[in-house]
Formats: C-alpha cells, structure tokens, sequence
C-alpha cells in the first residue's frame, strides 16, 4: 500500500464553504510550470488550435460545450467551410443553420451561434468583442467559455472551469463537497493557478489533462505532471473523487409518432416551436401516452390536438429508443392514412407536406433521422 505523503493542504474540510486556504506562491509557480512543460511534449493535435481566430475558437468552445472532442471535429470542419466568417453565419438562413447542426444536439448552441454572430455585426461590426462583459452579454456565452474564447483566441488572463477542469481542481485540492457546491472556490483556484505569461497555454493544458489524464475513470496519475502535489493522490482517493451529487431517477416517456401519408404520397412534418429543447428543428408529429391509453389513441388524440385533423392509424414501423440528457424516449411510429381536414399548426411554428425525397432538406432531431433512415428501407422494400 502506498503511503500517503504529506497532504499539501490546499484546502481543509474544516473550512467552510467559502473560504480557502492560500495556496503558497511557490507552488502556484510550479504547478504552472510542471503543467505548461507537459503541455508542450504533450498537447492534443486539435483543428481549432491550428489558429486563433476569435471566430474558429467561438465555434469550437460552443460545440464542445456538451459534446466530445471526436464527435466535434467533423462538425466543426463542415462548419467552417459552410460559415468561414461571422459575416456568412450572420446571413446564412436559420434552417441552414440548424441542419448542419444537426445530429449534434442541444440545439439552442447553434441558434444562439446564428443570434450572436448578428448582434456582433451589428453592434461590433463584425469583429468579436475582446472585453470579457461584452463577450458574456452575447447569447450562448457563459463565463467558461467566456474564459476559454478570451484566452485561446487573444492570450487574455481569463480562468475557465469546464467539468474536465472542475474534475483536475476537486481532486488537487481533495474537495471534500460535490463541485456544484463549490463553485466559488474552483474558480478562485483556476483563476490563481492560470499563468498570467500564457494563459492560452496554460487553459489548454488544463483542457488536456483533464481529457487526458485525470479522467473521470481511472486516471493515469503516474503520468500527471501534478501528481506530486494532488492531494486527491496523496490520500489515495482519485477514484472516490470529485464527490457526486445524488442523482434523481431519469424519467421516461412514451411517445406515439405519426408518419402521416395523404394520397399523393407526401408526409406530413411539423416545425418545433423556436425555443426549449429541439427548438426550431422539424418532427414527425405525435406525443406522449397517457395511462391507460392505447398507442393507436394517443396518436390519433394527438394528431387531433396538435393539427386538427382525422387519421387512420396503421402499421406499425419502427420503435426507438433515445436518451437526452435528464430523460429517455421510446418512439413507437406508426404509418397512418390522412382522413380528413387541413392541417392546423396549432402546437407548432409551421407544418409542410413533403416527399421522402425532398425531406433531407430539414434539419431533424437524431431520434427522427432513424425514423428517415426507416421509412426510405420500407418504400424500398414495398414501392410505396
Ligand atoms: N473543451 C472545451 N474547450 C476545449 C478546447 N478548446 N479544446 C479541447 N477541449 C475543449
């Protein structure tokens, strides 16, 4: 058994939530050193590190936001060659917008993206502000990606705390209450320890490392260059560490969707209403079972409610499974026939009748682009 060493004492459980022991300067000053001397053999080869171009950083730091930096990349490349600047993204059309967003979820980043990129051309001429308040006043901008914009595209001495860098700093400093209990404290600790020499530097290595090395599953202590001075390690409780909140059980939903022929062969799409989650991005119709309710019912109760308009409910096509972040779906999509009535947008910003192949157009949630991929091997198969 290893034998702890000297605990560093960055931060005592005695102390209370808001309070923190300093740090000793010559350890901030090595901290910084040992991690930006790492950095330098070891950094990550990522596309938006080839130029700090306030514009490509933006882009990047909203995409990571919720995402992998694998998942990313692809979009990312797309994205520039569609936008390159903010003046194409300010005048490109929001459909445009969301579809080359699509499959990246939480799609409230890229009309935020689409927002700000106008409000900079009209209120900053379309050059991307530098002053940390007037970065934080555009949509989408929160005060990690604040931070990680300012230092990444200008080298401005801006502390980030992404869930990576709350993860290396809870266990440096063996915090002994979830992070969200502790947000005070974590930032004072990024903001002390970034190097005031090389903050794009140093933000990036703590990135990397928190990717790389100190992972949420056995992380790889032995190559961290601030092993000698994590007390998380010195206890030996890198893997009991950060604490985590107790989580409420994700609630499930059961939807019943409508594939919604009519008889010139068109289906029938609805566009989501602009705000909430899936804002803006176009569906199948339908919704959420109720107790005690047949699927066939509910799709035709909702079809009713939603578009005022009579349909056959048919055969079944396709259930999915999907999960999002704080509940899980299951889709049971069926064909059904349109009866009678003109369709109403009565829960939606717009509906449309379109052929199977004109419907690659929209941008779909990823759980619908299944029922796409659905559809089109069934008319394969039967000639519909
Ligand atoms: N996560 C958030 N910002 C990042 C960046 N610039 N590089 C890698 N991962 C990140």
């Amino acid at each position: 058994m290893r034998l702890p060493k000297a605990p560093l004492k960055f931060y005592s459980p005695k102390d209370s939530a808001d309070t923190q022991e300093s740090l000793p300067n010559s350890i901030v000053l090595e901290l910084r050193k040992s991690l930006l001397s790492w950095y330098n053999y070891s950094h990550r080869n990522l596309p938006w590190r080839r130029s700090p171009e306030p514009y490509k950083i933006w882009v990047s730091e909203i995409m990571l936001q919720q995402t992998q930096v694998k998942t990313v990349i692809p979009y990312y490349e797309r994205w520039l060659a569609k936008f390159p600047n903010i003046e194409h993204l300010a005048a490109a059309d929001l459909q445009d917008v969301l579809k080359a967003w699509q499959g990246l979820g939480y799609y409230a980043r890229a009309r935020n993206l689409h927002k700000a990129s106008q409000e900079i051309v009209e209120r900053h001429g379309g050059l991307f502000p530098h002053r940390l308040e007037e970065v934080l006043a555009l949509p989408g901008i929160g005060r990690t990606t604040a931070g990680g914009i300012l230092s990444l595209a200008f080298n401005l001495p801006v502390a980030i705390l992404d869930g990576n860098v709350k993860r290396v700093l809870a266990r440096l400093m063996a915090l002994p209450v979830p992070p969200a209990k502790a947000s005070k404290q974590l930032w004072q600790m990024s903001e002390t320890l970034l190097d005031p020499q090389n903050p794009r530097d140093f933000n990036q290595a703590l990135m990397d490392l928190g990717a790389t090395i100190c992972t949420p599953h056995n992380p790889a202590c032995l190559l961290c260059p601030w092993q000698p001075h994590c007390e998380a390690y010195n206890l030996g409780m890198q893997s009991e560490l950060p604490m985590r909140e107790v989580s409420a059980p994700i609630p499930h939903k059961i939807i019943g969707v409508a594939v919604i022929w009519n008889d010139e062969r068109k289906i029938l799409i609805d566009k989501r209403r602009q705000t909430g989650l899936l804002g803006g991005l176009w569906e199948f119709p339908g919704g959420k079972l109720e107790e005690g309710e047949t699927l066939e019912a509910c799709i035709q109760r909702e079809i009713q409610e939603e578009l005022a308009i009579d349909i056959e409910v048919g055969e079944h096509l396709i259930t999915i499974e999907h999960a999002y972040t704080h509940f899980r779906v299951t889709l049971n999509v069926y064909h059904c026939r349109h009866l009678s009535g003109i369709p109403q947008p009565l829960e939606c910003d717009e509906i449309r009748w379109v052929t199977l192949d004109e419907i690659d157009q929209y941008p779909f949630p990823t759980a619908n682009v299944k029922i796409i991929e659905a559809l089109r091997q069934y008319v394969g198969k039967r000639g519909k």
